[in-house]
């Protein structure tokens, strides 16, 4: 698939498949991940691949009441936890999440799909054994797709190109 392909192609999903998804696969797409651009190449991202089905069910029970969300996390047979280095504050989330894009594009090149999650607060860092100086970007539930939604329609470009300045539309 080529990278347009794989742009078009690529939309959130929050339903999987029970298929388990091999290593090797996950290796490569997270290896294409670091190779996002990052803030002075520090490269904060940090990888936790949740598989046991006890620590999947915790993290599920911190969305049981959003259903899209607590189904996503349900069915996917392996969670992607992205960690940054909050030293560099914004900046590393930035690059956390082109390292999420990158992921998310290679994800849909090998068949997969997922969903960036946002999980704030002190219970997920607790539950992973997250240390101080460490924040989660996203936790991404990851596997082969059970469903086929629409991809969300965008904002034609030209509502949203200015040139040589910002103007009022
Ligand atoms: C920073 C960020 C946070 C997001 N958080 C959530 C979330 O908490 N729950 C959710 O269902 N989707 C979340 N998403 C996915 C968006 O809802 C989704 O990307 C958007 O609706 C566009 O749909 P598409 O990904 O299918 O193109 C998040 C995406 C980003 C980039």
């Amino acid at each position: 698939m080529d990278l347009y392909e794989a742009i078009e192609k690529r939309k959130s999903i929050r339903k999987f498949k029970p298929d388990f998804v091999p290593d090797t696969i996950i290796h490569k797409i997270l290896s294409v991940g670091t190779q996002a651009p990052n803030a002075f190449n520090r490269e904060p991202w940090e990888f936790i691949l949740v598989k046991d089905r006890k620590l999947r069910d915790e993290i599920t029970g911190m969305r049981i009441k959003i259903p899209p969300q607590k189904v996503a996390l349900e069915t996917a047979p392996v969670l992607l936890v992205v960690c940054y280095n909050n030293e560099l504050a914004e900046d590393a989330l930035a690059s956390a999440y082109a390292c999420v894009e990158n992921i998310l594009l290679a994800a849909t090149a090998e068949g997969l799909g997922g969903v960036p999650l946002t999980f704030h607060g002190k219970k997920i860092k607790a539950l992973l054994k997250i240390p101080e100086g460490y924040d989660v970007a996203t936790v991404i539930p990851l596997g082969y797709p059970d469903e086929s939604p629409n991809k969300p329609t965008r904002i034609p470009l030209d509502q949203k190109l200015h040139i040589n300045g910002f103007s009022l539309k």
